[in-house]
């Protein structure tokens, strides 16, 4: 792959909760909220990023809050280019000259449809050549699984609206799925749950509170109580009465995923499988910080799973070490280290 020097290049991870931006030379420079508000009338950007994100749920007048993303893939086209350009512009620091190359997280076994919606809003966006890399290898490079070894591993990386697994061996997905699953659905459950158990109404945010403050996957983990009292707004209830049952609803709720990787193990030829299951297997993005998951994972699996150390960089940065060595496409990543 020929490269011209002057171009620019990024990595950029545009993940259904947050979208993270390296450039080359510079490292990490964007990580912001995938979320963009309108006016609603002549639908102008007025936030991009976090600031967006404080006017989700709050239902200001002629404003319209959008999450472009949704499962980990593009679910509004147009709010996703005016997000990206806007976000490339921010990394970059100014109107890029000349259209950069962008390496960029897909799913792992993405169809054609997703992947060409990813690549066209990339390049309505100002990018030039652009690389798409599956999501599950990008994270096993950023969790360092070592890309030079056959022996095979499991990674599984869990995000908002995705949760991708990858068998990685020798730089490459030998299987590997991409299911629409993520913390937010998890969100969703919980949200749902309240309404339906006891009759309150929450929004996604607060669902998403429950699950990071009050949320494990085991009642012995839980480390802090929810009352009801603290999810009606200006209503005192005098009860105290506790949230319930989050923790078996999270449990059950996570149930397909563990049945996919399993599936996906099944198809496996059986020394593909013993090798996985004499080594650690990795899982990240944000829900790897779910407390229990880990042991849940290798509870319903007979799996040895831990969490990678930074869950939530692990995509950008195996994209951004394919970004910084780019000649190494040619060996199908096998030289990737970080
Ligand atoms: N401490 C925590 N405990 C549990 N869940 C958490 C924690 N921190 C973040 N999360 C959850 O992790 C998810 C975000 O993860 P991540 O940033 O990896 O997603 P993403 O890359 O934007 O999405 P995707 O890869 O699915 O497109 C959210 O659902 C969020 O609620
Ligand atoms: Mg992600």
């Amino acid at each position: 792959m020929r490269l011209l020097p002057w171009k620019q290049k990024l990595a950029i991870d545009l993940g259904t909760a947050t979208c993270h931006i390296s450039v080359q030379g510079a490292g990490l420079v964007v990580r912001e909220p995938t979320v963009i508000a309108f006016e609603t009338d002549k639908r102008r950007p007025i936030a991009y990023g976090s600031q967006a994100k404080q006017m989700l749920d709050r239902e200001v007048s002629d404003v319209e809050v959008v999450r472009p993303l949704a499962g980990g893939v593009v679910a509004d086209f147009d709010s996703t280019v005016i997000f990206l350009r806007h976000l490339i512009h921010q990394a970059l620091g100014h109107r890029p000259l000349f259209a950069p190359t962008v390496v960029v997280g897909e799913p792992t076994r993405a169809t054609q449809v997703e992947r060409r919606a990813l690549m066209n809003a990339l390049k309505a966006a100002g990018a030039g050549e652009v690389i798409t890399v599956p999501r599950a290898l990008a994270s096993a490079i950023g969790a360092g699984i070592p890309m030079d070894q056959p022996q095979c591993r499991l990674m599984v990386n869990m995000g908002a609206g995705s949760t991708d697994i990858g068998v990685i061996s020798m730089g490459m997905i030998a299987a590997g799925e991409s299911l629409h699953f993520g913390g937010d659905d998890l969100d969703d459950t919980i949200r749902r749950y309240v309404q339906r158990r006891y009759r309150i109404t929450i929004g996604s945010a607060r669902a998403e509170d429950i699950k990071i403050m009050a949320g494990a996957l085991s009642a012995d983990l839980v480390s802090e109580q929810v009352r009801l009292s603290d999810l009606q707004e200006g209503e005192s209830n005098g009860s105290g009465q506790k949230l319930e049952g989050i923790a078996e609803l999270m449990r059950a709720s996570l149930k397909p995923v563990a049945s996919e990787v399993l599936w996906i193990l099944d198809s496996l030829p059986e020394r593909q499988l013993d090798e996985i299951t004499q080594v650690e297997s990795i899982l990240s993005g944000g829900c790897a910080q779910l407390r229990g998951i880990t042991e849940l994972f290798s509870d319903e699996l007979a799996l040895h799973f831990t969490a990678a150390p930074d869950p939530i960089s692990c995509t950008i940065l195996g994209l951004e070490a394919i970004m910084n060595d780019l000649e190494a496409l040619s060996l199908d990543g096998r030289r990737f280290t970080r």
